[in-house]
Parts: structure tokens; sequence; C-alpha cells
């Protein structure tokens, strides 16, 4: 479904800030799967959703969606295929605008020419009924501005503006992570309900362990560029919160023993 093959990526290369984000990086995901990517901070997880979505070319490696080498695709073309949702709850909806018109909006993307056609009664009804599946009570608010409503209704609705059109590859990048606990958990549900239901293939970042072991059936882990674990199948149904934190613990250990010894190496050659 997803093949992403040797990818790699270096901001700023051959510059002191130079960066490998993406080092080498092949994952294959089925369709119909639902795949969490943890990571620590700066491990590459937005990049490597970022390399799928094409908001930049990479240096190397390819990238195939659903047969295609979509690597050289641009990111307008990707969009027709994929459905994104960012961390940001002000980020995928426009704010003056109301709950039907960011929705028409979705149902248009990327169909802008020849479809000027007017809400007719039956897309309204279709709207409030997609709109309550939320359970938010917004179907009754759908002409209010988007900017009126939480956070948390804002990325429920994000979410099914993404999905609207029943994308091909659904990329989550820490959507919840900037909501409430209690409202992250309901986005949360609202995410494997809408995954289950459309059958769709997903790939999440999530800050969350919590989500990361009780929604998909697949986590990928990475650090420093790098995928260092992936479980799956029985796999993933065995693993576990500290059996994730365990692993972390160790990368984490391991650096700062590699820093210490760079630090004497630069010590003794001083
Ligand atoms: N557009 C960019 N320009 C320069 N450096 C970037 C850019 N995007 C990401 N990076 C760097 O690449 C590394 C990986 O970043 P990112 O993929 O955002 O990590 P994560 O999402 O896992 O926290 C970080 O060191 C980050 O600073
Ligand atoms: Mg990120």
């Amino acid at each position: 479904m997803l093949e992403i093959k040797n990818v790699s990526k270096t901001f700023f290369p051959h510059t002191v800030n130079e960066v490998a984000a993406l080092k080498n990086i092949s994952l294959k995901i089925d369709e119909g799967s639902f795949t969490c990517i943890i990571g620590t901070n700066g491990s590459g997880k937005s990049t490597l959703l970022n390399a799928v979505a094409g908001s930049f070319e990479p240096d190397r490696g390819e990238i195939i969606l659903d047969g295609n080498k979509i690597t050289k695709w641009p990111e307008y073309k990707r969009a027709l295929h994929i459905g994104r949702v960012f961390q940001n709850p002000f980020a995928g909806t426009a704010a003056d605008m109301t709950i039907a018109e960011n929705i028409v909006l979705a149902m248009r993307r990327g169909r802008t020419r020849n479809l000027s056609r007017a809400v007719t009664k039956a897309v309204r009804a279709e709207m409030a009924e997609r709109v309550s599946m939320l359970r938010m009570g917004l179907e009754t608010r759908l002409d209010n501005p988007i900017g009126t409503l939480s956070g948390g209704q804002r990325q429920a609705l994000t979410l099914l503006m993404a999905t609207w059109l029943k994308p091909k590859l659904l990329l989550l990048d820490e959507h919840t992570a900037a909501l409430d606990p209690k409202t992250a958990a309901k986005v949360a549900d609202l995410t494997r309900f809408i995954i289950e239901k459309d059958k769709l293939t997903a790939l999440m970042v999530t800050h969350s362990m919590q989500q990361a072991v009780d929604l998909p059936d697949r986590i990928v882990m990475m650090h420093k560029g790098s995928i260092i674990a992936d479980f799956r199948d029985e796999m993933k149904h065995r693993v576990r919160i500290p059996d994730l934190m365990r692993i972390f613990d160790r990368v984490q250990k391991r650096d700062l023993f590699d820093q210490s010894v760079a630090d004497m190496l630069a010590v003794q050659y001083l």
C-alpha cells in the first residue's frame, strides 16, 4: 500500500547545523492497517510524515503509494490521496468560515474546477449526519464559524474533513497533543472509530504511549532518524507501556554514554 524505501533526508547539509533527520528509512505499510509512530523529540517522526506527504523531496530513496512512485509528485497532487491532521487545532480549518463552508472545502479538495454547485438540502443532510458521528452536538451548529469551537471540537472536525473523501492514506501528526487529557482521549477514540469504519490506512505520530498501546495494530519506534523497533501482530498485542519505556531508557542511556565518550575524546585531543 505504502512503501518507503531507503529514504534519507538531511537538513542544512555540509553546514554546522546539519541534521540527518531520516537515515535510510524503509517501511512497508499494509492496506487497511493502523500504525502509530513514537519516538523521542527530534527523532524524525514529523519529517517521515512530511516526506510521504511531499513537503520536500528526500535526498535519497523512493516513496510508493498504491503502486505509484510518488517521490517526485508535488504536495498538492499527493493531497488528492492523502488526508492530514496536525497538532495545532487552528491549522486545519479556516476560523472565519462556518462549519458547513469548511466541509464544502473538504468535499471539493483538489477538485476546484466545475464544482460551483450550491450546498443542496441533500448535501446539508449528509453533513449533519456525518458531523453527528462526532457526538459533539455540532450538527446543529453547521452555520457557526469554526473559530467559535473548542480545540477538541476543531480537531474532531478536522479529522472528519481530512477523511471526508476516504483518502488512500491518513497521516496524523500528534493531533491530540495540544488537547487536555480528556479531550485528547475523546479525539483518539474518534480517530480509531473513523479509521475502522472507513477501513483507512493510517500513520499516526503520537507522544502518548497509552494511545500507541491502545489504538493501532502496529507500533514503529524512531530514534535519531532511524527505526529502532517495530511491534506488529503477536508482538504488538503483548507489548505494554513499560516495555516501550525501557527501550527509550536504553537508547537515552546509550546516547549519554556516547556523549561522555565523545567529550572524553575531545578533552584528550585538545
Ligand atoms: N524544515 C526543517 N528544516 C531544518 N531542520 C528540520 C526541519 N524539519 C525538521 N528538522 C530537524 O530534523 C530533526 C527531526 O525533526 P522532526 O521530524 O520534526 O522530529 P519529531 O517530529 O520526531 O520530533 C530535528 O532535529 C529537527 O530540528
Ligand atoms: Mg514532530
